[in-house]
């Protein structure tokens, strides 16, 4: 198991790696309430969709663990708390995670209705800790199915591993441990399967290169760094070089037709991984299923500030190549007038996705090019 942790916690306390600054340097910012939260989430010092719920959800707990609540009856906490939890969801609005997370925090307090408000706000905690704790089981049997699935469908075996791609951070910083899509990847590597992983930057806010890479050396799994311009060349190596077998993703909204949103670049990756015969595959928690919407035409894209194109933030490098510790600079990349569309995410059309491996298997593809998620998601409601 990996030792980077995003977030950490014990009860009344919060701390949330700000990976704004990785991967430059290591600093966790104390969340003692819901604005602190909302701010960390909104501002992307924590950022993955499974994290983003956790954040909003034990964000709260503590805040209720100190402050209480002024509420003058259990109907009127149960109020207070479903008003904190709807400002909370504001804060990022694509990632389904944190809704799931609000409806089952919100359907747990309702348990409770008929005892006292400290009844109400005792069960509010324990749950936003079992979301905590969830996690992580989940993201261990992801990353064990996904491997079982390549090893059935894409020749991974110990004399025959295989190089995957990844695409933005789905690792220990975007969830509460281990991760999903890259959780696959420490799978692959720990039983021998995983010849190289390739991780893209990420543009614009260049989470593969800032946060995957850096989880990528930190746990020394052979890796590489590419742009996201490079991908269609990287899978032209694959009859020689490269053999790039699988993309593999998260997700931070599976629809029910299997229809993915996820960090934008995402679909381009998909569409060249069919062109070159790659499998692409999603790995997905059942926390970021939306079984509401019917397709991605439904899925809200958050669209983020110009800056994210215009500037970059990073250390300062000296001369000798190594970096300034504790300098941060923020440097303009084209001209600051220049008109900007900048979406933080894109949706990968169901069709072009071969599996969407969850913590209850991989689901595979029916033949009119759709998911079937109605099985496991009976489980899980
Ligand atoms: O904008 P971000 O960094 O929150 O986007 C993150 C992603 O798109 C991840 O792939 C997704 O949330 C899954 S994290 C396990």
């Amino acid at each position: 198991m990996s030792s980077l942790q995003a977030i950490k916690y014990s009860r009344g306390k919060l701390e949330v790696l700000d990976q704004l600054r990785l991967p430059h340097s290591f600093h966790y910012d104390v969340v003692s309430n819901r604005s602190e939260a909302f701010d960390s989430i909104a501002s992307m010092r924590v950022r993955g969709a499974p994290a983003i719920a956790i954040v909003a959800s034990l964000g709260l707990a503590v805040e209720l663990h100190h402050q209480g609540l002024a509420a003058d009856s259990s109907s009127e906490a149960i109020t207070q708390i479903d008003q904190a939890l709807d400002y909370l969801k504001g804060s990022r609005p694509t990632a389904v995670d944190l809704s799931n997370a609000i409806t089952q925090l919100k359907s747990r307090i309702r348990e409770s209705s008929e005892g006292t408000k400290e009844d109400i706000i005792s069960a509010f905690i324990d749950e936003a800790e079992k979301i905590f704790a969830q996690d992580l089981t989940t993201n261990v049997a992801i990353g064990d199915s996904g491997a079982d699935w390549l090893r059935r469908n894409a020749g991974a075996t110990a004399e025959t591993p295989v190089s995957v791609l990844t695409h933005c951070n789905t690792g220990s910083l975007a969830t509460s441990g281990h991760g999903t899509a890259l959780g696959i990847i420490r799978s692959l590597h720990s039983r021998g399967l995983l010849k190289h992983a390739y991780c893209t930057e990420t543009r614009p806010y260049n989470q593969g290169s800032r946060l995957t890479a850096f989880e990528l050396v930190f746990e020394k799994i052979p890796s590489t760094l590419i742009t996201d311009s490079m991908a269609a060349a990287l899978f032209r190596l694959q009859k020689d070089k490269a053999n790039v077998a699988a993309v593999v993703v998260g997700a931070d909204r599976v629809v029910r037709n299997g229809d993915t949103a996820n960090k934008i670049g995402t679909y381009q990756l998909a569409v060249l991984a069919k062109a070159h015969g790659i499998k692409f595959i999603v790995a997905a928690p059942t926390t970021s299923i939306d079984l509401v919407t019917p397709d991605g035409s439904g899925i809200a894209i958050e669209e983020r500030k110009k800056e994210e194109l215009t500037q970059v933030t990073g250390a300062i490098v000296k001369e000798d190549g190594t970096i300034e510790q504790g300098s941060k600079a923020r440097v303009a990349t084209a001209d600051q007038r220049v008109d900007v569309w900048n979406p933080a995410f894109d949706v990968t059309p169901a069709e072009f996705i071969d599996t969407i491996v969850t913590e209850k298997g991989a689901v595979e593809k029916s033949a009119d090019n759709t998911f079937d998620f109605s099985q496991i998601m009976a489980e899980r409601w």
